[in-house]
């Protein structure tokens, strides 16, 4: 197959097509004005980030060091060789591929990205983008085309490639037990293979729990407006946002609803202190609907999709101590990461 080097000028494009299919053009807008501000910032700082190109070659030789800043945010590193013509992938993605969360017509001229090193990606038209959402999801965090990562997997691979966790592993044992340790008070790991699989577990433990303790009435499941925890069903009756939901109820009972904390988008006018009255409308929820009846709370740390929100101060101490005073689980979920924090004892599931 014929290669050829990606585009070798320095070009900073958001990926456009991705923000606006996700964000829609208003919000494009403004990413794009920040990722300019941000090149603007670099320029003027050029010490490379731990996330830059050039990464994996930890070389301490000052030529070493001299690469990785020429792969700075501003320049372009050669990009991985890639084939000259993906007509025939892009042919075979309309005729053949589902998107996740595209219109179908959209999905139609959905953007195909070929390669990836460092934070940047290629296009199939040989354009180069700086890719401010980390993988279209928020999810390459690592960066691209990182070789020790590529080895480790490969060498696993070879070594053992799969067994199901209804036996041991190692690796999964050694991971878990260097997860457990960042995370204080967490002692045990369930792998899943997505978020949307994890908070489905979340979703479980909670309703086990109602059972082996609470004769299955502390089964409620509280999420926020505006969040999102993933696209399977019972992530979708968690899911505070309308448009997401359209068309694909009935969803699973006992699920409610408590209001979102975007002091920017303020349900309650100006208010003083508006941490605290948001998580307090939390309590009012577990009130009305019964303490007794509720199980858990589930919480994007920061809301992404929803709007970017970070909960302003004194939400989080105010709605640890409303879980509690009602015995009120509560997860707290980013894409594949899961915490779940409850007294209870944790059964299997
Ligand atoms: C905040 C948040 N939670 C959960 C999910 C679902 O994760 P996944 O797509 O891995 O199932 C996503 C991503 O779509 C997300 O943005």
């Amino acid at each position: 197959m014929k290669k050829r080097p990606l585009n070798e000028s320095p070009s900073h494009f958001v990926l456009e097509n991705m923000l606006s299919q996700q964000y829609g053009s208003g919000v494009l807008t403004d990413r794009k004005t920040l990722i300019h501000d941000m090149h603007a910032e670099i320029e003027l700082d050029r010490t490379p980030s731990p996330y830059e190109d050039g990464m994996s070659s930890r070389s301490s030789s000052s030529s070493g060091m001299e690469e990785k800043r020429a792969c700075s945010l501003q320049r372009s590193c050669s990009p991985p060789a890639v084939e000259a013509d993906y007509s025939d992938a892009t042919a075979a993605d309309k005729a053949h591929v589902w998107h996740h969360m595209l219109n179908h017509k959209a999905a139609q001229d959905a953007h195909m990205i070929v390669a990836g090193k460092g934070l940047r990606v290629w296009d199939s038209r040989g354009r180069e983008f700086l890719d401010v959402t980390s993988g279209g999801l928020w999810t390459v965090n690592a960066g691209y085309g990182r070789e020790e990562i590529a080895n480790a997997v490969r060498d696993q691979l070879l070594q053992l490639n799969f067994f199901s966790q209804v036996a041991a592993n190692v690796p999964a044992a050694r991971f878990a037990e260097k997860l457990t340790s960042k995370m204080p008070g967490i002692s045990r790991v369930y792998y899943a293979s997505s978020g949307s699989e994890a908070i489905e577990k979340a979703f479980k433990m909670v309703r086990l729990i109602a059972h082996q303790k609470y004769g299955g009435i502390k089964h409620k499941i509280l999420y926020r407006e505006r969040d999102y925890h993933g696209g399977t069903a019972g992530a979708l009756a968690a899911t505070g946002q309308g448009q997401r939901r359209e068309g694909f109820g009935p969803f699973a009972p006992g699920f409610v609803e408590v209001p979102h904390c975007c002091e920017y988008r303020s349900q309650w006018g100006k208010v003083d202190d508006y941490g605290l009255r948001a998580a307090n409308e939390i309590e009012k929820v577990i009130l009305a609907e019964g303490p007794e009846t509720v199980g858990a709370i589930c919480l994007e740390p920061i809301t992404a999709g929803g709007g970017a929100i970070v909960p302003p101060s004194g939400y989080w101490e105010r709605v640890q101590e409303i879980c509690s005073k009602y015995k009120v689980g509560c997860e707290m979920r980013e894409h594949g990461a899961l915490a779940t924090s409850t007294s209870e004892t944790t059964p299997h599931t």
